[in-house]
């Protein structure tokens, strides 16, 4: 089994942020930041090759290369002395078939020591909540069900349910 397309029709009720951290849309000068970030986050080996990697794979985010930033439901929370602890990085039009034309999460990941306070849940409601003032009606994402049980489990709980690729035929 691989990637698993999921859809949740906005909108969706924003939590409210915990003391202690700040919600705050992510900027290009996060770049570096947000690679070692990403890379703490992962398990080896599942996302970047290493921290090189990560931070490329950040700046190719901010480049466009996974599909057009939606700045607004592209947010990263950070404690009070500025350290990232999570983020959440929302497209439109991907680069890869069979994605609806909605906003689509393309990432989400909060480092491990800061899981099981609901910044993840914070990240992607807060995302979710922006893409609908924009006046949309759905998100869209991908869910690992493997590699990322978490993660599969967060979305599930915030009622994302599997659909269809774009364009496959059932049966
Ligand atoms: C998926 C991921 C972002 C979740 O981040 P998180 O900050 O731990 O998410 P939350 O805290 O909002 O929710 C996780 C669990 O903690 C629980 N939780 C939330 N607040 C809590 C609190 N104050 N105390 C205890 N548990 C809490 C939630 O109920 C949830 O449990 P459940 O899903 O079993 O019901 C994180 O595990 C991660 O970065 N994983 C690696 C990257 C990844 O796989 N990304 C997704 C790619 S598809």
């Amino acid at each position: 089994m691989g990637a698993v397309l999921m859809q949740r029709s906005l909108p969706l009720t924003q939590p409210d942020v915990p003391a202690g951290v700040r919600l705050r849309p992510q900027a290009p000068d996060d770049a570096d930041a947000l690679g070692a970030l990403y890379w703490d986050s992962y398990p080896k080996g599942v996302a970047a090759v290493d921290l090189e990697d990560a931070v490329e794979e950040m700046e190719g985010v901010f480049a466009g290369e996974y599909g057009t930033p939606v700045e607004q439901a592209s947010l990263v929370v950070e404690d009070a002395d500025g350290t990232l602890l999570g983020c959440v990085q929302t497209v439109t039009s991907p680069p890869w078939e069979g994605i609806p034309a909605v906003p689509f999460v393309i990432e989400l990941f909060v480092h491990p020591d800061h899981r099981r306070r609901g910044l993840g849940t914070l990240l992607l409601l807060s995302a979710a909540e922006a893409c609908h003032r924009l006046g949309w009606e759905s998100i869209a994402l991908n869910a690992q069900e493997e590699t990322s049980a978490d993660a599969f489990h967060l979305y599930r709980r915030l009622g994302f349910t599997e659909i269809s690729p774009v364009g496959a035929v059932d049966g």
